[in-house]
């Protein structure tokens, strides 16, 4: 079996676990992992990745300028460049087409630059509704969904998710098409179940960093957020409620995946 470093001390070879699902023998030394019939340079393929990635960025998702000047927002206002890549936001888009989408929640907004992905692929009359914890990061954000001419789509909540989720299914409102789940990960569970009391039949439920470059194999892991998202997928993998995949990937971001859970029509 190939080895993975599963408490990221060795981090490049995380990135082994993509390319040795199907080979029985092989090593891996300095970035090179050799099976029976080939060595390959999994440093040159992190690099390959990457290219690629960019590759179908360039042609799919090339950012305008309201999204590269979001990006430069986290770096000059001193918040984290977490944000999804062109080819998730994209994504985001491509699903939110497919189901129709008018009406979306998102949990984590950091600078807004999912919100906008997610804003511009709404009707005229659509919403997002994104709750944020950190003030400073709201505050960001709405000067970026702003410059983005988006504020009219937008609805930004500022306050802690398990907050503010009771109070939105207070307001009775209309199912969610959509929801987005890309905030604090130990408490995805219970996020996830949140937003099926706000889903309908065919919502979409989507979950960022499910896979956290291959940590969540770890069943000793003591890492909260690994334990978090390890829980949610166990609840995926016996929901009757939901019909579920993961869909891990490589390129411009660490190695990681999104769950992607439909509700089902009827229990399954
Ligand atoms: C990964 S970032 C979101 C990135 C964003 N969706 C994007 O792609 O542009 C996670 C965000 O969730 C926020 N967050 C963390 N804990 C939260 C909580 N309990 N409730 C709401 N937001 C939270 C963080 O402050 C951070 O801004």
């Amino acid at each position: 079996m190939c080895s993975i470093d599963l408490k990221g001390q060795r981090k490049k070879q995380s990135v082994s676990h993509l390319l040795c699902g199907r080979v029985r023998s092989q090593t891996l030394i300095n970035n090179h992992l050799t099976t029976q019939h080939t060595t390959i340079n999994l440093k040159m393929n992190t690099e390959l990745f990457s290219q690629v990635d960019k590759y179908i960025s360039g042609l799919l998702a090339p950012e305008d300028k309201a999204l590269i000047d979001t990006i430069k927002s986290l770096d000059n206002e001193g918040l984290p460049q977490h944000s999804v890549s062109p080819n998730q936001g994209k994504f985001l888009q491509v699903m939110m087409i497919a189901c129709n989408a008018k009406k979306v929640l998102e949990l984590g907004t950091l600078g807004g630059y999912s919100t906008i992905w997610l804003a511009r692929a709404l009707p005229e009359d659509g919403k997002v509704i994104t709750i944020e914890v950190d003030k400073h990061h709201g505050e960001v954000a709405q000067k970026n969904i702003h410059n983005a001419g988006l504020s009219q789509k937008v609805d930004l909540r500022v306050g802690k998710a398990l907050d503010i989720l009771p109070k939105i299914f207070a307001e009775n409102g209309e199912p969610f098409d959509l929801i987005f789940i890309d905030a604090d990960k130990p408490p995805y569970k219970e996020y996830f179940d949140y937003a099926l009391q706000l889903s309908r039949p065919g919502t979409l439920i989507i979950c960022d960093n499910v896979i956290r470059e291959g940590k969540v194999l770890d069943t000793n892991s003591i890492d909260e957020k690994v334990q978090g998202v390890q829980r949610l997928n166990k609840m995926l993998s016996e929901s009757k409620k939901v019909t579920a995949t993961i869909l891990h990937s490589v390129g411009v971001k660490e190695y990681d995946g999104m769950a992607i859970a439909v509700v089902n029509r009827i229990n399954m």
